[in-house]
């Protein structure tokens, strides 16, 4: 590794980032060390607002565009060369940790600081991005800021979902993009050399290995659908069950049928059920619409498309006497990541002598749609077994710092190229 590239890495300060990660685990905090940072919401904002004074500290410049990514740019010489990026997300799940995605943000503005603190100058500028609604959880589907930004959904698709409150995600997103009004106005899609996100690995097998950095080879597809039941209301107490439109009672015959479709030997399938919303939700009264969400996931192709082409007709055949409609809501296919990419993040483990490995993504990333425009890759570091989307989500200090000086030296390698 160049000597001055060094001289940046050796910057990476441990504390900072530790010290940062805590200070946003406050905002959203819930009981059990857990975090609540619902994308668009007063905590989100609020992060918004601590992770751009944080820039401004180091005059880097922010700027906004209009589904709420937040873009930090460290300028390069070559003010006309298409950036570098790297970031994550600052939103959480419901019962979420103080790691997922946040550390990817907090990891690329230490590599800012660290690069700036050295006073390199690097061709390319490097920026910094925090992605709006990657969760999902509060207006699905996930993934919802990099699939705008590159173009893979329209924003108008998004703008009436709703959350579980009836908050329209319009006047939500209205309410964020003002909070930060001196955000400079940034374009959807401008072209980008690169893409590096850093993350947790979310699964055990770095901690069972043994091993410091994940060098992440791609991320297996998913499905995603919305499955509404429709019967009718009716007295719980009276009504013969032979004559009823039990909307719950159907929603379960779908549900095991999926189970059944989705069983795999080899446990390499995903299937799950992590929303329902009952109508009208009360104990005595048959329900007359459930509504409930699929995710389905798998590596390869081939499955994921025969999985998620089987989840309509499976629903019509047993939701039966009750009507049904299936709405497709996210579909992202297998990616494999940029051979070059995924060389430099290999090599900055090497050179700073970190132990590492090759593993896949389980879990959905930003990285997907930007692998769909640019060369990407990504940096995944141990997190205490491998628990994520949960309160109790822990990583260790020195394995975050050793995941920002490697992206501090891949994101160098390709700034330079
Ligand atoms: C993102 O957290 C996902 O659903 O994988
Ligand atoms: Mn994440
Ligand atoms: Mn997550």
């Amino acid at each position: 590794m160049r000597e001055d590239h060094q001289d940046a890495v050796a910057r990476v300060d441990a504390d900072r980032l530790w010290r940062r990660h805590a200070e946003m685990a406050q905002i959203g905090a819930i009981p059990g060390n857990g975090v609540n940072r619902a994308a668009f919401s007063a905590e989100d904002i609020r992060a918004r607002k601590l992770l751009v004074s944080w820039a401004r500290e180091r005059r880097f410049e922010v700027s906004q565009d209009a589904i709420g990514n937040i873009f930090v740019r460290r300028p390069g010489q070559d003010a006309t060369a298409p950036p570098v990026m790297s970031g994550s997300h600052m939103d959480s799940q419901p019962k979420g940790g103080r790691f997922d995605g946040i550390y990817g943000v907090l990891a690329a503005l230490e590599a800012l600081e660290a690069i700036d603190a050295a006073g390199l100058k690097t061709k390319r500028s490097i920026e910094l991005v925090a992605w709006s609604n990657e969760e999902g959880g509060r207006f699905a589907p996930c993934t919802m800021g990099s699939a705008v930004y590159t173009r893979a959904r329209a924003m108008d698709t998004f703008l009436d979902t709703t959350d579980n409150d009836g908050i329209v995600l319009r006047s939500a997103l209205a309410e964020t993009l003002a909070a930060l009004p001196d955000a400079a106005p940034r374009e959807l899609n401008a072209p980008a050399a690169g893409y590096i996100e850093a993350h947790i690995e979310q699964g055990p097998l770095l901690e069972m290995q043994g091993r410091t950095i994940g060098v992440v080879s791609g991320i297996q597809g998913l499905r995603w659908f919305n499955v509404e039941v429709f019967g009718k209301t009716d007295h719980a107490g009276t009504a013969p069950l032979g004559v009823r439109k039990d909307a719950m009672r159907a929603a379960v015959d779908v549900i095991n049928a999926l189970r059944e479709l989705t069983a795999d030997p080899h446990d390499v399938v995903r299937f799950t059920v992590g929303r329902v919303l009952v109508t009208p939700n009360s104990p005595n009264t048959v329900p007359n619409h459930v509504l409930f969400s699929v995710d389905i996931r798998h590596p390869d192709l081939a499955t994921v498309q025969r999985l998620g082409e089987a989840v309509e007709p499976l629903a019509r055949e047993h939701a039966r006497p009750c009507d049904v409609k299936v709405t497709p809501t996210l579909h992202d296919d297998p990616c494999v990541f940029d051979a070059q990419v995924v060389g430099a993040i290999e090599r900055a483990a090497e050179d700073l002598g970190a132990s590492h490995m090759r593993l896949s993504s389980g879990a959905s990333h930003d990285a997907n749609y930007m692998s769909r425009v640019c060369p990407t890759g990504m940096i995944f570091v141990p997190c205490e077994k491998g628990v994520s989307h949960n309160e109790a989500e822990n990583a260790k200090p020195d394995d975050l710092a050793a995941g920002a000086r490697v992206l501090t030296a891949a994101l160098l390698d390709l700034a330079n190229r």
